[in-house]
């Protein structure tokens, strides 16, 4: 009998779905379906610390590539809470631990971003078999070129970018729309070069807001009516990267915007005689059906987990490297984020077409 756990960690994201179907389904190619049992924990490690699961066959997978969220639910479980007994005393690390050997599982299947693979390597020092498939709209995993889910927030992004435009064309504004990604821009990045933003701020390329003023200057002496600034959430100014963690908390404190977006309206409304307003498409980035990319990606993701179980080979994230689907160790993938890389040839090519960082 081979007995797999599998859960969603994390924030949503598309193809969370499609992953899990390529699991089961490369699972099932190769074993009778007498000999697996499928347990499908609920909301995250939410389900696999309080032993919260339902059995799962082959028919619960079925119809579900092209469904957006997870059939399991999920939750955010900090990694730095982990080891922090619950409200009740229990240990967190130890009922994971209990549940696992409770159920006599095998090995775990964990679908999850940059806080999930820590708590995975965590389970894998503990000595449970784990496997990792890499979800996340913010595309920032260490060890894989892309992450599921990235390619349909693009997508979502850019269309809003696109719409924006059309009303753009009609009024003499400056239109900021703000985009997930809150340590990593690579959404804002790829949706502003596809939907020509003329400026994009990203948390890797600090901005001076003195050149942020001079571009949209220049685009209205040059006769364009409007400026489109693509934003992301965590956007930084050149002061403010500057300062501590600590005084940067305390200045936020001091003056606080809702979100980003909001701060950058009020200085750019400040410093130029045009009106300015905002877009914030938020989570439908991570909405909706995963598209064909993210159902490819996710299929193969999963197809290759199954591969690794029936191999009995754990303790690896399913990446994707030059089109090929490799096991990175999740010792090389936990705590590390994939930055967009300010002198990379994207960010170059960007800056070639005339798409302003803010930063010089
Ligand atoms: O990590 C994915 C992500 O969508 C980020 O881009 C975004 O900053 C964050 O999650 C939002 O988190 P939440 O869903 O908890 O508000």
């Amino acid at each position: 009998m081979l007995r797999i756990g599998i859960l969603t960690s994390g924030g949503d994201c598309q193809a969370l779905n499609a992953a899990m179907r390529g699991v089961v389904k490369g699972i099932y190619s190769k074993c009778d379906a007498k000999d697996v049992e499928i347990y499908g924990f609920q909301e995250g490690y939410k389900g696999l610390i309080y032993s919260n699961f339902k059995m799962l066959t082959s028919k619960d997978f079925s119809g579900i590539l092209t469904v957006g969220g997870t059939i399991l639910g999920t939750s955010r479980q900090p990694f730095k809470l982990m080891r922090v007994p619950d409200e009740n005393g229990l240990d967190k690390v130890e009922a994971m631990k209990h549940t696992y050997h409770k159920l006599n599982l095998d090995c775990l299947v964990i679908l999850g971003g940059n806080g999930t693979h820590k708590t995975a390597n965590l389970l894998r020092e503990e000595g449970l078999n784990v496997v990792t498939l890499p979800k996340t709209i913010d595309n920032d995993l260490w060890g894989t070129d892309m992450t599921f889910g990235f390619q349909s927030a693009v997508d979502i992004a850019t269309d809003t970018i696109d719409k924006i435009h059309t009303t753009a064309t009609s009024h003499n504004r400056v239109f900021i729309v703000e985009i997930m990604g809150h340590r990593v821009g690579w959404v804002a990045l790829h949706a502003a070069i596809a939907g020509g933003a003329d400026i994009v701020l990203l948390p890797e390329i600090p901005y001076d807001i003195d050149v942020i003023v001079d571009a949209i200057n220049k685009r209205k002496e040059a006769g364009k009516r409007f400026t489109i600034i693509a934003v992301a959430e965590g956007a930084i100014s050149k002061k403010d990267a500057k300062l501590s963690k600590k005084e940067l908390k305390k200045k936020q404190e001091k003056k606080s915007y809702p979100s980003v977006a909001y701060e950058m309206a009020e200085k750019v409304a400040k410093r130029t005689d045009q009106e300015v307003r905002i877009a914030i498409p938020g989570h439908t980035q991570r909405g909706g059906s995963p598209c064909p990319y993210d159902r490819v990606l996710s299929t193969r993701l999963g197809a290759a987990a199954a591969e690794a179980i029936l191999d009995g080979d754990f303790g690896n994230m399913m990446g994707v490297k030059n089109d090929k689907i490799v096991r990175v160790p999740l010792s090389e993938v936990a705590g590390k984020l994939k930055y967009v890389d300010p002198n990379s040839d994207i960010i170059k090519e960007a800056k070639l077409t005339g798409i302003s960082f803010g930063d010089e």
